[in-house]
């Protein structure tokens, strides 16, 4: 807001240093020597509200009362809200020292500091750059003031109203008397201290008459001029020497049209030509003091309207030089406040000039502040967005209270609620909030019904106005949220695989089931899982090879191992999310009988085979079945069931696929009978879940069959000739290596598989070879 006052204190205070010597006064704001008034700011922020003047001339200090000040041509104003106040003198104020065109204005400011009076002497000499008009009426905030130039010739027109001559006649003295005139009444004459004592002063030094009266003095009419209420008080000053009478008309009359707000103007009104003019009046008008022309005026947006006989000024509410305060009074009100100062300059027809000015102070109702709020969810992020809008730029937001929890604003900055605060041109400011609403201070509330969360949030906006009583605004913002299934977490362990799922209230929605069978503890009992479920959390351990599990990427090093754990809506029997885990597990010791007919067999022979003997040349029954993937000690074989020479065996409700491993002692030889045996693989499966059987080349097995490897033992090892030599390689992926011979040897079959069904199982058998 653009105060008047805001000129810098420092140059304000260097302006006082160049006129008087006296210490420098803290919390002087503003000296102004206006061309028709002296004006000082004092800031109350450093004198504190405790403050008082006094006028002081030659003879002695008088206190500035509110009876004093009216009599005496001084006003004072106090604007707390401002922080300051303000106090006006007229250059014709009682203990004003004229000195030719100097007016020397001497004050003191008595501030009481814990207690103790504190003096400060001002004084300043102003020297109004435009000289005074023939007559000059002002029309102050409390005083009503005349001055005539008293050197004025007679008025060609004397006044139609003898009746305020007749006490001159009477009057037997030479001294100054003075009649007041209420309409038609006529009140007897009395000398100028009579008149003083009844609150009138006149002052006829210094070249000019002044006359100046408070308002509302028992002597003083209201009427109306031209539709708006106006004070008059008329005296008549007359002296008479011998058979001459000196007689001077002294009006003073002033609008005391208070203002009406129209909703979005102040409007003031005054009637024209209140004073005798010859060719209109001549309008200025300003705020704070300052006076422009109309044209300047509707640049500001204040607004002069003249019809024939009255004035109206329209100050909108955001005129610069306005200003404006909130106030809390069961909800946020505003209300602006405007130093309305307007000259009216008219002539006569002996071309005397009469300016009127006018101080006014006009204040708009208590205005209502409409507080917006918006408040959303926005779903997609997660978010609590509440908007708090059109909050004056004097009201701050100073804590929220989140579902009754306080938080001062603004927030830290760990915090995960974020305030930010945006202002507008037209002096309001908004803030937006967002708050996370998975929030812990968040009320979530589970609908099973809707399968949704309910999560809201009620807000109780903490707003301060300076000097007023807190202000709480509500508000309330409510979210549906369709709840999403659970996601288990996974980790790979060393023997399977380990899923973890926390337990919600909203878990009773969904079901979990590893394929389409529902997870239950006897589920979990019969598959080897362990499960356990606590309050806190589901724990299910899923070992290798149990039922459930994909293999992929075989290799003699290693595979992949793929459980997956399905949440299913427990109503649909819908599948909502998945967890799937996929670990790599090591090889070694792996048999899979898949329920298609095929055995995948990972087998480690470095202790079956001699020493030097490449696991590249071994083969199965049918010596053409070579490895698919070897390295120094593994092979990797993957065969239909049926082929390769399997032999078939049913036995008590199993059907047993048996194969060979064997390795050729005689490098050159890749005849079967010269191969030794390394180990039997097998896949068992039970005949009750087999739908069909090898008759053709078509299979298929309800559950996985039971892998075995059984290990040929070798009793002794017969190390081949140095000599021998190399044989190329059959299959590129084989390395050729020297035989070797070792002893038997029991290794440590890791897994027996099973891909898809039942527990595998492990069994070693040993079988004595002689060579
Ligand atoms: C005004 O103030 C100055 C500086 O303090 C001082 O010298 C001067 O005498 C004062 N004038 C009067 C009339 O007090
Ligand atoms: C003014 O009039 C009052 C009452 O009529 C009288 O007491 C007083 O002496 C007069 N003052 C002067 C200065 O003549
Ligand atoms: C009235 O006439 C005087 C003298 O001619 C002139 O100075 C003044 O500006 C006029 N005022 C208006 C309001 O026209
Ligand atoms: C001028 O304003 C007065 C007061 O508002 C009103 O009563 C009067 O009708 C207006 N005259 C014209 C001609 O507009
Ligand atoms: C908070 O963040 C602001 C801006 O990022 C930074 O200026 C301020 O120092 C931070 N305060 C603390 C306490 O970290
Ligand atoms: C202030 O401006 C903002 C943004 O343009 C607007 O939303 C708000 O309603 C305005 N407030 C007032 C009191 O005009
Ligand atoms: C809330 O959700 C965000 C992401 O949506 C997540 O990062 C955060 O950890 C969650 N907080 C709580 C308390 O659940
Ligand atoms: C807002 O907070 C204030 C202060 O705690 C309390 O007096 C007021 O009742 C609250 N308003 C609502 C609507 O909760
Ligand atoms: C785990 O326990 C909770 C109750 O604690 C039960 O609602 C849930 O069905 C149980 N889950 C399983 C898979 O047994
Ligand atoms: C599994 O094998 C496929 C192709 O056979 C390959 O693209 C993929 O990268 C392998 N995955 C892993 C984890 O080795
Ligand atoms: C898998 O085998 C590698 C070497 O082949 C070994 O370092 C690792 O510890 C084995 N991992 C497991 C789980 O046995
Ligand atoms: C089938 O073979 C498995 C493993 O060899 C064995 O446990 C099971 O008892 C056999 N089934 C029957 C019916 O003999």
């Amino acid at each position: 807001m653009a105060l008047r006052f805001s000129i810098s204190v420092a140059l304000l205070l260097s302006a006082w240093s160049t006129a008087s010597c006296d210490p420098l006064v803290d919390g002087v704001l503003q000296v102004d020597c206006n061309d028709r008034y002296f004006m000082m700011a004092v800031d109350l922020a450093v004198t504190g509200e405790d403050v008082r003047f006094e006028a002081v001339d030659r003879i002695g200090a008088y206190a500035i009362t509110e009876d004093y000040a009216a009599e005496c041509g001084y006003t004072l104003s106090i604007f707390p809200f401002l922080g300051l106040v303000e106090l006006r003198a007229s250059y014709f104020s009682c203990h004003t020292d004229q000195n030719d065109e100097a007016f020397m204005f001497r004050f003191n400011l008595i501030t009481n500091e814990e207690g103790e009076e504190v003096i400060y002497a001002l004084n300043q000499t102003c020297s109004p750059s435009v000289p005074f008009s023939s007559r000059e009426v002002v029309c102050e905030v409390n005083y009503m003031e005349v001055s005539l130039r008293s050197d004025l010739t007679c008025s060609s027109e004397m006044s139609d109203d003898w009746n305020a001559l007749g006490p001159a006649y009477w009057s037997s003295t030479s001294e100054w008397q003075v009649t007041l005139q209420k309409t038609d009444e006529v009140m007897p004459p009395m000398n100028l201290s009579e008149a003083r004592k009844q609150g009138y002063m006149f002052d006829l030094s210094q070249g000019r008459i002044v006359f100046r009266t408070p308002y509302g003095q028992p002597d003083s009419y209201s009427t109306e001029v031209n539709g708006v209420a106006v004070e008059v008080v008329r005296a008549t000053l007359f002296s008479r020497k011998s058979w001459v009478v000196f007689l001077v008309d002294l009006v003073a009359a002033c609008s005391t049209n208070e203002g009406s707000y129209d909703g979005s103007y102040m409007v003031w009104k005054a009637p024209d030509g209140l004073y005798p003019s010859l060719n209109g009046t001549q309008i200025s008008v300003g705020l704070n003091g300052d006076l422009v022309e109309q044209a300047v005026a509707e640049q500001m947006g204040v607004l002069m309207e003249k019809n024939t006989t009255t004035v109206h000024i329209s100050i909108p509410t955001n005129a610069e030089g306005g200003y404006r305060k909130s106030l809390v009074n069961g909800g946020i009100f505003e209300f602006y406040l405007f130093h309305l100062y307007m000259r009216q300059i008219t002539v006569d027809e002996d071309y005397l000039e009469t300016v009127v000015l006018y101080h006014r102070i006009l204040i708009t109702p208590l205005l209502p502040c409409h507080l917006v709020t918006e408040e959303l969810a926005i779903l997609e992020e997660g978010l609590f967005v509440i908007f708090l809008g059109n909050v004056p730029e004097d009201v701050e937001l100073t804590s929220v209270q989140l579902n009754e929890q306080e938080f001062a604003v603004p927030f830290t900055n760990d915090s995960s609620y974020s305030i930010t605060k945006v202002f507008y041109p037209n002096s309001t400011h908004s803030y937006t909030m967002t708050v996370p609403l998975n929030d812990s201070v968040v009320t979530q509330q589970f609908s099973k019904e809707n399968a949704t969360m309910l999560h809201k949030l009620d807000v109780n906006f903490t707003l301060t106005v300076p000097g007023n009583d807190p202000y709480y605004h509500k508000a309330s913002v409510m979210a549906s949220v369709n709840i999403s299934p659970p996601v288990l977490a996974a980790v790979c362990t060393e023997s399977g695989i380990s899923f973890k799922l926390d337990h919600l209230p909203s878990l009773s929605l969904w079901e979990l089931t590893i394929g389409s069978n529902v997870l239950t503890p006897e589920l979990a009992t019969k598959r080897g899982y362990t499960m356990c479920n606590d309050s806190q959390s589901l724990l299910l351990d899923v070992p290798l090879f149990t039922l459930g599990y994909e293999y992929r990427n075989i290799t003699v090093t290693g595979f992949l191992g793929t459980f997956e754990v399905l949440v299913r809506d427990r109503n649909t029997s819908k599948v909502q999310t998945s967890t799937v885990k996929t670990c790599r597990f090591n090889s070694t010791g792996l048999v899979l009988c898949s329920t298609d007919g095929w055995m995948t067999v990972v087998a480690d022979l470095s202790a079956v085979l001699p020493s030097g003997e490449i696991p590249a040349r071994t083969h199965l029954t049918n010596e053409h079945c070579g490895p698919r993937e070897a390295d120094g000690t593994r092979v990797l074989f993957s065969f239909p069931l049926n082929s390769c020479g399997s032999t078939i065996k049913l036995t008590r409700g199993n059907v047993t696929y048996r194969n060979k491993i064997f390795y050729n002692l005689n490098m050159n030889s890749i005849d079967a009978d010269t191969a030794t045996e390394g180990a039997t693989v097998q896949c068992a499966y039970p005949l009750a879940g087999l739908h069909r059987l090898f008759s053709e080349y078509n299979f298929e097995s309800e559950g996985a069959g039971f892998g075995r490897i059984v290990y040929t033992k070798h009793p002794t090892a017969v190390l081949p000739s140095p000599t021998a030599p190399l044989r190329t390689t059959v299959a590129p992926q084989k390395t050729m290596m020297p035989m070797k011979y070792l002893p038997a040897f029991h290794p440590s079959v890791r897994y027996i598989k099973v891909s898809r069904g039942t527990k595998g199982y492990l069994q070693i058998k040993q079988k004595a070879v002689h060579f």
